[in-house]
């Protein structure tokens, strides 16, 4: 029996249409994953079925257990035990785990907040999902993994029938995500019915039951995942024509070691006892890929980050050589100044305005490239945001558009835009393709690959082991803020990464 049908949904920003006329059908007690490039109307759907957008704000009907509804807000939706967990996290930082789990649903005895009950029932849904956590946690000291947890927590504190979950696991290391997904089929044999949208088709294949294809706002069409669909089927629906070869060739002219960072050591801002970089000594060549590997906690972005102007924590020691120079990099202008570029995996953070304008955002760190004697080329400026939305298709109406209004893939396309551009001697790309569509990935690998072939130094930070493996010609592994090993070649394969960082772990015991 379908527990959910939405018919003929229109969905207009603008004047252009994100829905055009969606239809999608969920049986009851199913996983029914959504594919979709990015900008493809995934999240709008959703935001239309739990009530984002009010009844109004949209075209056609959503039918849920047999009836028609018209919700005016996201309660409404909850009422009926539809709950929906968003691409970006929406915990509140400085709230205790349990605070969190029951916001907006607190635990009352004569109508004053029971704190006791708030525990003790986080406690009981934390045991429920297999989330070894003390409720009082404060939410902003845990790492993304158990944050997604909460979120889940959250739902299902809330008596949920339809859980929907966008991009849950873009975020998460490989043993969180695998967690989630057997949280799902959990979920699954209670009879909850969920709804996935995620860009991993490996995992789509592996816990969906069917699923549906949008393409530019529209249902392209609902397929069955049984043994014979394979993955390239489902690309194939998502572009609407095969994408080749998905790692592109790069010719490999490798030169003289550009870059060498040592003696690197860091230590918190706040509490300078408190070691966060041990150490490390690397090296990068003129057109090198060289990735970082290691675990979620590692270090990794705390490294990047600290080299680009010391971004984060402090430096206690360390020079960076460029050419065998030493680079004055302490402040990000000089950083940049000195032809570092760093592109963040948190973009609402660190990297983009986002009431701003895709132009403005990717000219932001460019002005030198675009004015003459300090006046912007305002041309010039127009033109490059042009080209790097058509090359990157990035998703929108037009280069003004605000990014607050683009798809999460569409504006990290935004700011990898904007530091390519800068034309880095040594760009440093974290978690570079988090949250993107195949083809823009294969775009991204292209691009990075031309930069490398024009004999730039690459330092790329990923989760996505394949993605290293493919792209780099050396990787080093991190664990706990220390160079634990190096592969080269042959070498560099998944499997050696893995032990790497395992046997390091061991050691520590
Ligand atoms: N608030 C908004 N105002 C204007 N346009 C919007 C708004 N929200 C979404 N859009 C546009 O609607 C289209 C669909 O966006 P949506 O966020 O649904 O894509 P998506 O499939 O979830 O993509 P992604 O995989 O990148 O998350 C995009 O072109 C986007 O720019
Ligand atoms: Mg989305």
């Amino acid at each position: 029996m379908a527990i959910l049908k939405m018919e003929n949904i229109n969905k207009e920003f603008y004047g252009i249409k994100a829905l055009d006329n969606v239809n999608l059908e969920v049986e009851e007690g199913e996983i029914h994953a959504i594919v979709g490039e990015n900008g493809a109307g995934k999240s709008t759907l959703m935001n239309v079925l739990s009530g984002v957008f009010r009844y109004g704000e949209y075209e056609g009907s959503i039918i849920y257990e047999g009836k028609e509804c018209k919700f005016n807000n996201i309660r409404d939706s909850e009422k009926l035990g539809i709950v929906i967990i968003h691409q970006e996290l929406t915990l509140s930082p400085y709230m205790s785990a349990a605070e969190n789990v029951f916001l907006g649903n607190e635990q009352t005895k004569n109508r004053i907040i029971d704190w006791e009950k708030t525990t003790i029932e986080a406690r009981r849904i934390f045991e429920k999902i297999g989330l070894d956590e003390n409720p009082e946690t404060i939410v902003n000291t845990l790492g993304v993994g158990k944050q997604q947890l909460i979120e889940i927590a959250k739902a299902l504190s809330k008596n949920v029938k339809l859980l929907i979950l966008d991009e849950p696991t873009a975020a998460l290391n490989e043993d969180d995500s695998e967690n989630l997904l057997n949280l799902l089929l959990e979920f699954k044999k209670q009879g909850i019915t969920s709804i996935l949208i995620s860009h991993k088709l490996k995992e789509v294949a592996r816990v969906a039951d069917r699923i549906t294809i949008l393409r530019d706002g529209a249902t392209i069409e609902t397929i069955e995942n049984d043994e014979y669909l394979s993955e390239d089927r489902i690309i194939k629906g998502m572009v609407g024509r095969d994408i080749g070869d998905y790692y592109p060739e790069r010719e490999h002219r490798i030169g003289e070691v550009f870059f060498e960072i040592k003696n690197w050591n860091v230590v918190n801002a706040v509490n300078n006892d408190e070691k966060i970089i041990d150490n490390i000594n690397i090296d990068i060549r003129k057109g090198e890929v060289v990735g970082i590997a290691g675990l979620m906690g590692a270090g990794r972005t705390e490294f990047g980050m600290s080299l680009f102007g010391e971004s984060f924590g402090k430096k206690t020691d360390g020079v960076i050589l460029k050419d065998g120079k030493e680079l004055d990099v302490n402040t990000v202008s000089k950083s940049i100044k000195n032809g570092l570029a760093y592109v963040t995996e948190d973009r609402k953070d660190y990297g983009l305005i986002l009431i701003d304008s895709i132009k403005n955002n990717i000219s932001l760190a460019n002005f030198d490239k675009i004015s003459n004697n300090y006046v912007l080329n305002k041309n010039e400026e127009i033109k490059i945001a042009e080209r790097y939305r058509n090359e990157l298709t990035i998703r929108s109406r037009d280069i003004l558009q605000r990014l607050e209004d683009l798809s999460g893939g569409n504006q990290q396309k935004v700011i990898l835009s904007r530091w390519i551009l800068s034309e880095p001697d040594l760009l440093i790309l974290d978690e570079p393709t988090r949250g993107i569509d195949v083809g823009a990935k294969r775009e991204i690998y292209t691009i990075i690959n031309q930069l490398a072939e024009q004999g730039k130094s690459i330092l790329m930070i990923s989760s996505e082991l394949p993605e290293l493996v493919e792209m780099c010609d050396r990787i080093y592994v991190m664990n706990e803020g220390r160079i634990v090993g190096e592969l080269e070649g042959e070498e560099a394969i998944a499997e050696n990464v893995m032990r790497c960082i395992m046997r390091d772990s061991k050691e520590e015991e």
